[in-house]
């Protein structure tokens, strides 16, 4: 993430603990929080945001990842958790990204929750796979991502990716994903960002 520092040359072994069965990263070492108005223009509807705000500004993700230095040969890794709720009936989700250094993949180890994987390339590819608990979604190099949470607890997942990747948020912020996530009376809906808006 941006506000992650780089610490230098990371070359002494270490571990982490996790509660694989909540999806927790026990003491992270950065902890990134999005609440719903850090989430201004990526829902379709605007106004339903705003009045998500006013009501109190709800987290719509978190991020905790440890401080590895941004260079080739390190591996990154966090726990994302998005929460369940709606904005004007589509499914919270994460802001999405490329990666800066393209030609660089992900994995996501679904812990917890239930979702989907949005996916796009800049030629305009899309796919979408599904989040469980114990799937493993695979993002090759050069594919855009985004997570939402199409069910009623936290989405969890475990991510690992190259150290030198980065994130990309302004190009998908321009192009947008090819489809929106909604949510109505408890059935998921996936609607093409063309008929969306
Ligand atoms: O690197 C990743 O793909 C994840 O750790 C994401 O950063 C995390 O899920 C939050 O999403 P975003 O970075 O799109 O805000
Ligand atoms: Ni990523």
């Amino acid at each position: 993430m941006s506000e992650k520092g780089n610490v230098g040359k990371l070359d002494f072994p270490f571990g982490v603990d996790f509660d694989l069965v909540h999806g927790i990263m026990k003491d992270p070492q950065n902890h990134v929080v999005r609440l719903a108005s850090s989430m201004r223009g990526h829902y379709k509807d605007a106004k339903a945001l705003e009045a998500l705000v006013a009501l109190g500004d709800p987290v719509h993700y978190e991020v905790f990842e440890y401080r590895i230095p941004e260079q080739p040969g390190q591996l990154q890794f966090c726990i994302s958790k998005t929460y369940p709720g709606t904005v004007g009936g589509e499914c919270f989700m994460t802001k999405g990204h490329y990666h800066k250094v393209p030609d660089t993949a992900e994995i996501y180890l679904c812990l917890r929750g239930e979702g989907w994987m949005l996916m796009k390339r800049s030629d305009g590819s899309a796919a979408r796979e599904r989040f469980l608990p114990g799937r493993m979604v695979y993002v090759p190099p050069l594919w855009g991502h985004r997570t939402v949470n199409s069910g009623d607890e936290p989405l969890i997942s475990f991510c690992v990716y190259p150290g030198e990747a980065g994130h990309n948020y302004g190009d998908i912020e321009k192009e947008g994903f090819p489809e929106r996530v909604f949510k109505r009376s408890g059935k998921v809906e996936f609607v093409p960002s063309s008929k969306a808006g």
